[in-house]
């Protein structure tokens, strides 16, 4: 017909017109709403950064406190939904038990399915923001074999998280300060990063009209790969079969190269920068740091750093224009806090709950939005006579 250009992965192609995120691949900046991502990591909390993804400025701090204090009344989950992990394997990944959960929220809270109506999608953007984290602690707990904590409102919100993950019936919860802050920086750093797999996939689910739980769940689902979010479990998996199998790095850099079993040196590359990741760089501080100040030594961060540095300094990976990206460093630190690797993909959704919500919410809110509805280049058979049998 002549219409189709093909750009398979969607390498050049917008799909929409965006205000939430300014991403330079090549200068290595990555700003939401305007603002550096190395400031909002310093200064700002995950909340206050969520509010400013999906209302498009900071929030006052009457603003702010209000935004805080709805969360918190809406964090616990129907008594249901509580029973729903009940049905569920022990050994089932927590992605899967995630996104099942949120698809699953739209079947409690059918009052909130007119996507049309401003106050049904506040009321959903705040039970989503507060429940995502306890339906991932549940799901960290059933793994474990252990009773679920209700959520505790006393805390904020990463305090409250944390808790729900690491405490237990028996004694009382001792906050930790670095722990709290350094999962707030990493939290924040995951918010947004525009049109990517996951994001475009809550916004094509949602231009079918499709409520926001619907949409989100789709999106969890896109980030569970390991070429987009499950790429910080992946690494981690990695580091642990170059220690335990005790192959060099420089070997197993070569394996990579040679595309041996298609092969990658997880937590590198990325589709759009290609001189630096922003996150990662911050992400590198912070691992030095929180283990550091949690008093953890780990060999699989010496092998990461090891690894980074042969594989900058080889052709394969300067030519390509491979960079550690910001999942290289992140489990070696969720490690260290005492999450399982399987967690860690869901600690990135619970970071990115804010940039869907604020996509969903503008792609809602556009008038120009239209159904998506890609096109294709048919490569298989014309057409053929049927034949007589
Ligand atoms: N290790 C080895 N080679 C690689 C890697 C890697 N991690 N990434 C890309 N390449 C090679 C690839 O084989 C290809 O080489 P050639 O030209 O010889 O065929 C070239 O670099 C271009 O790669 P591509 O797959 O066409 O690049 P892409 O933009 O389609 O993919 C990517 C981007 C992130 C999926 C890819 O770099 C990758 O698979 N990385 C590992 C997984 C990962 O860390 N993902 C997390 C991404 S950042 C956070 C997130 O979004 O979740």
């Amino acid at each position: 017909t002549g219409l189709t250009a093909l750009d398979q992965g969607f390498v050049n192609t917008a799909a929409t017109k965006s205000a939430i995120t300014y991403i330079d691949g090549d200068a290595g900046i990555l700003r939401y709403r305007g603002y550096a991502i190395e400031d909002l990591a310093a200064n700002s909390t995950y909340l206050e950064t969520a509010w400013l993804l999906i209302h498009g400025e900071l929030p006052t701090a009457v603003e702010l406190d209000h935004f805080e204090d709805t969360i918190r009344r809406h964090t616990l989950l129907h008594e249901d939904l509580r029973r729903f992990f009940d049905a569920l394997p022990h050994n089932a990944h927590p992605m899967s038990v995630l996104s099942s959960a949120v698809g699953a929220l739209g079947t409690f809270y059918q009052d909130s399915l007119d996507v049309h109506d401003p106050e049904q999608v506040e009321i959903s953007t705040i039970r989503l923001l507060a429940k995502l984290p306890v339906i991932a602690a549940y799901a960290h707990k059933k793994s474990l074999g252990q009773a679920f904590l209700y959520p505790d409102n006393s805390l904020s919100f990463v305090d409250n998280f944390l808790k729900l993950n690491f405490g237990n019936m028996a004694e009382p919860y001792v906050v930790n300060p670095v722990l709290s802050r350094a999962l707030e920086r990493l939290l924040i750093l995951h918010e947004d990063h525009e049109q990517n797999a996951s994001t475009s996939t809550v916004r094509l689910v949602g231009s079918t009209e499709a409520n926001i739980f619907s949409s989100i769940s789709a999106g969890i689902n896109a980030l569970y790969g390991p070429l987009h979010g499950g790429a910080n479990e992946a690494v981690l998996t990695m580091l642990k079969e170059i220690k335990d199998s005790g192959e060099s790095v420089e070997r197993f850099v070569e394996r990579v190269k040679n595309k041996e079993d298609g092969i990658r040196l997880m937590g590198f590359g990325h589709r759009v920068y290609k001189n630096f990741d922003p996150r990662a760089k911050l992400v590198k501080e912070s691992a030095d740091e929180v283990l550091d100040a949690l008093g953890v030594r780990d060999d699989l961060l010496d092998i990461a750093k090891e690894l980074e540095e042969v594989a900058l300094a080889d052709d394969y990976f300067i030519e390509r224009k491979l960079y550690p990206n910001v999942d290289f460093y992140t489990g070696v630190i969720y490690k260290a806090m005492g999450f399982p690797p399987r967690m860690f993909t869901v600690l990135f959704a619970i970071g990115r709950m804010p940039g869907w919500i604020a996509h969903w919410r503008e792609m809602n809110e556009d008038p120009a939005t239209r159904i998506g509805r890609p096109q294709q280049l048919y490569v298989g058979p014309t057409e053929r006579a049927w034949p007589r049998r």
